[in-house]
């Protein structure tokens, strides 16, 4: 099982404010790389906070690629095509339970989702645009560890709108 992350956050790290408002990520940003990437992937892995923001986004990106969300509770009716299925354990219980229905590469995403898999050491790769906005406080990215992960960095690339997208790569 490979795992991926693809986020976007401001500057300053969040990938939110503190309420969930997306506001500071850019409306309509330039073509940056993400339905190559979503295309690179057979599933998404979403914490519960992430799916409730996205399910009333109106549009589903996400066409019916499976999306796998992580919750103790049920989740709110998914928009009509997604395909869409709930799930709760550890980041093994998950990755194990999704490689017996033969899905091999993840996109992780949501704040606290993703800090689960990189502790757990799920994540491989991680591809993260810098939105060029300071907003002070949110829910961040990255959060606590009990040791080091070193990074390897693949690449840098930089958008006419200010966008800054790094690449790196964790070795397992
Ligand atoms: N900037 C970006 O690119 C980007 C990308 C993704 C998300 N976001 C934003 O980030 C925010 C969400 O991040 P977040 O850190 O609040 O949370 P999150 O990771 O989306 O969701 C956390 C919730 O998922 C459930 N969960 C997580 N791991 C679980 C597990 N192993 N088993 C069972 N349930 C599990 C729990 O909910 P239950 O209480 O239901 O169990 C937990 O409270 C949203 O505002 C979203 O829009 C931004």
């Amino acid at each position: 099982m490979r795992g991926s992350v693809f986020v976007g956050t401001s500057l300053d790290g969040f990938i939110a404010r503190a309420n969930g408002a997306l506001d500071f990520l850019p409306d309509d940003p330039e073509p940056h790389g993400f339905e190559e990437f979503l295309a690179s992937v057979d599933a998404l892995v979403w914490g519960r906070n992430t799916y409730d923001v996205v399910q009333e986004f109106g549009t589903w990106f996400y066409g019916e690629k499976p999306v796998f969300v992580l919750s103790s509770r049920d989740l709110k009716e998914p928009p009509a095509g997604a395909v869409v299925t709930r799930m709760s354990g550890s980041p093994a219980d998950v990755v194990s339970a999704l490689e017996e229905r033969g899905i091999d590469h993840i996109y992780v995403d949501g704040g606290d989702t993703i800090q689960q898999f990189i502790r757990a050491g799920f994540i491989q790769r991680l591809i993260i645009t810098r939105i060029p906005v300071l907003i002070g406080s949110g829910i961040p990215l990255f959060g606590a560890l009990d040791h080091d992960i070193a990074l390897t960095h693949v690449a840098t690339r930089h958008y006419r709108s200010g966008l800054v997208q790094s690449e790196y790569q964790i070795e397992s």
